[in-house]
């Protein structure tokens, strides 16, 4: 018989739904606005010596930038230049919509080493000041025609457990360390992205516990998945995306590592940017297994709220705080609803940022006595902006 019992959910997170709930209204309805101004508290010159007025950005490249990156923007060859560096191309849509305006800015404003590339790369900050670049940066920006890429801007903070709606060219590496018993549960995942919008995923997670006085553990399942943003605007400063994933029952059964079926995940996440860096992220979707007396139907939602700020008015290393709030319950009536809330801080461990680190604290806000809080880690490398060793 089916009975309905009364879900158990504390006061503090209906107030904490309700808010995110409210929030992500305000954010659907919110009216198409510019993205955020790349830093609110910028510390580049502003405007520099070479006078400007009236002159286009594409007049600007023409005379400032086209020596070495070619009249047509295609870059050219170190042998050509007489460096050690070729020069990149910027028609490259693969390339040139996943790097932020305002980075780019930053780059030709101080200079290559600024983010860790070749000094070859000079510094225009005092002649054409960030007015003057910002005008040739969004020339640049137009040499890649094609506009169903998203923009860098779009690409936002990765958070510990919200999947993100950007499509991805990385490596991450999580770890979580849990009590009761103690565990370490370790996911490695891979991502490679394809076309303008879609990416593809390998996930496989080890986990070891402790039984007694011995550790056992061992592979989980792996998991292959798809995601495709459907929608972006960066003038509503905002991307969608669906994804689907098979979660493979390759684990080990026995030792509590799989889940003995076939998983089948599908996703709706949406990625909201506001002014001044300040963002909003959100997944949610189903796992819905082959087989279901071996594991249960379950729904889940995630919500990250975040805001970025650079050292040295922009030009320094990025601390990202956010915090994530984690619902899943499963499809059945009477299941009740598992809360978690993670507050975390990413930072960009080097200088090119395109490797980072994030560090946070996961607690349970109901069922406390069958649940414990754990500390939980990544290290992201995002490969297609250079190796692992690049840009220190
Ligand atoms: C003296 C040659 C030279 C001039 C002039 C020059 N650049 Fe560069 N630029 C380079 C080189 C070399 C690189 C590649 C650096 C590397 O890969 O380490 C580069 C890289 C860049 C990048 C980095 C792209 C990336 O990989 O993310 C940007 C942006 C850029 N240049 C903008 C400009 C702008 C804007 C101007 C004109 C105001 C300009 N450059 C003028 C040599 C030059």
């Amino acid at each position: 018989m089916l009975t309905l019992r009364r879900i158990d959910i504390p006061r503090s997170v209906l107030g904490a739904a309700t808010g995110v709930f409210v929030l992500t209204c305000l954010v659907v309805q919110a009216r198409p606005q510019a993205a955020a101004p790349p830093t609110a508290a910028s510390q580049l010159v502003q405007t520099g010596t070479v006078d400007i007025a009236g002159k286009s950005g594409a007049e600007l490249f023409r005379s400032h930038c086209s020596a070495c990156h070619g009249l047509d923007g295609k870059g050219k060859d170190a042998s050509v230049l007489g460096f050690d560096v070729p020069t990149p191309d910027f028609t490259d849509c693969q390339f040139a919509p996943r790097e932020a305006l305002a980075d780019w800015v930053t780059v030709a404003h101080e200079g290559g080493p600024v983010r860790g590339f070749s000094r070859r790369m000079p510094s225009f900050g005092e002649a054409l000041g960030e007015v003057g670049l910002t005008k040739i940066v969004t020339h640049i920006k137009t040499f890649c025609q094609a506009t169903n890429w998203p923009n860098g801007e779009l690409n936002l903070p990765k958070a510990l457990h919200t999947e993100k709606a950007f499509p991805e060219d990385e490596w991450v590496w999580t770890t979580s360390f849990g009590r009761d018993p103690s565990s370490v549960a370790t996911e490695f995942v891979y991502e490679k992205r394809f076309g303008p919008r879609n990416q593809i995923e390998v996930k496989l997670p080890f986990e070891t516990a402790r039984l007694g006085s011995s550790w056992v553990g061992g592979a989980g399942d792996l998991t292959l998945g798809f995601k495709r943003a459907f929608a972006h605007s960066l003038d509503r400063g905002m991307i969608a995306a669906l994804g689907g994933e098979v979660i493979l029952p390759t684990g080990d059964e026995a030792a509590g590592l799989s889940k003995g079926t076939p998983v089948f995940e599908s996703f709706f996440s949406f990625g909201k940017l506001f002014a001044g860096d300040a963002f909003l992220q959100f997944q949610g979707g189903v796992e819905l297994p082959f087989d279901t007396q071996k594991a249960e139907r379950e729904g889940f939602w995630r919500v990250a709220l975040g805001k970025t700020w650079m050292e040295r008015g922009g030009i320094g290393r990025s601390w990202t705080p956010m915090v994530e709030v984690l619902a899943g319950r499963e499809l059945e009536g009477g299941a009740t609803t598992s809360w978690d809330i993670v507050p975390q801080m990413q930072v960009t461990l080097n200088t090119r940022q395109h490797v980072r680190f994030n560090l946070g604290w996961r607690t349970p806000l109901n069922d406390r006595r069958s649940r414990s809080s754990s500390l939980v880690m990544y290290f992201l490398w995002d490969w297609f902006d250079g190796g692992l060793r690049d840009g220190w």
